[in-house]
């Protein structure tokens, strides 16, 4: 699941997953940075808002290092079980922030993929397409409720320009252009419940094709 900061992807996520484990999938809901003990560790360097001075280059490696943990601990596992993992962003965040938020291009996201991750490709990727504004506002307001306290407590990404998540957006929809297949883009600027209907249906699409090509 991809999308920009504020979209709703966390919720969603959560929403499809009930969806599939009634249907009596076994489901796996996890998440990127982060969603191993090593991973966490990495997310709160680069996420937390007092990292400064880190270079794009190195925000790219831990993005990776990250990554390549969670493959060999938790998702390659799951996969060898037969298990549904739903992520919360993964390679393709990578190619949208570090890529186009950052200016570090396509190519070396692409090339340490296939290095780091062998080129594991999500079956699908839902991409929540919203507007800059509104994500990244509901983003803020929703780190200052959760801050309780009246004072926000974005992360780090959060703190970026709308220029930058402009660049992220492009990013996002080159990749789907590129990759139709793959990605399939839901809009996601009405409510929760109108997103998380798209959301099930494509994936209803999805799980019959497999089905019949199986
Ligand atoms: P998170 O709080 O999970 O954001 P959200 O709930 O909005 O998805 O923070 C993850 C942040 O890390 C988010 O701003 C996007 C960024 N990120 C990258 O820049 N590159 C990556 O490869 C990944 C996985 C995340």
């Amino acid at each position: 699941m991809e999308g920009l900061d504020g979209c709703g992807k966390s919720t969603q996520l959560v929403k499809l997953a009930d969806v599939l484990r009634a249907r009596g999938f076994s489901v796996l809901v996890t998440r990127e940075p982060g969603g191993t003990a090593i991973g966490e560790k990495i997310r709160r360097v680069l996420l937390d808002t007092a990292t400064s001075n880190l270079s794009p280059m190195a925000e790219l490696a831990l993005m990776f290092a990250s990554r390549a943990q969670h493959i060999a601990e938790v998702i390659h596992p799951a996969l060898a079980e037969s298990t549904i993992v739903l992520c919360d962003r993964f390679t393709d965040s990578t190619e949208a922030y570090q890529g186009g938020g950052r200016k570090l291009g396509s190519a070396p996201v692409r090339q340490l993929h296939r290095i780091l991750c062998g080129d594991l490709q999500p079956d699908l990727t839902i991409l929540m397409e919203s507007e800059v504004a509104a994500s990244v506002e509901r983003a803020r307001h929703r780190n200052k409720n959760r801050n309780g306290r009246g004072k926000t407590d974005e992360n780090r990404f959060e703190q970026e320009s709308r220029a930058f998540f402009g660049r992220v957006r492009t990013a996002y929809l080159a990749i789907a252009a590129r990759e139709p297949q793959r990605v399939v883009v839901v809009n996601a600027r009405g409510t929760a419940a109108e997103t998380h209907a798209r959301i099930v249906e494509v994936v209803r699409q999805r799980l019959k094709l497999a089905a019949k090509t199986a």
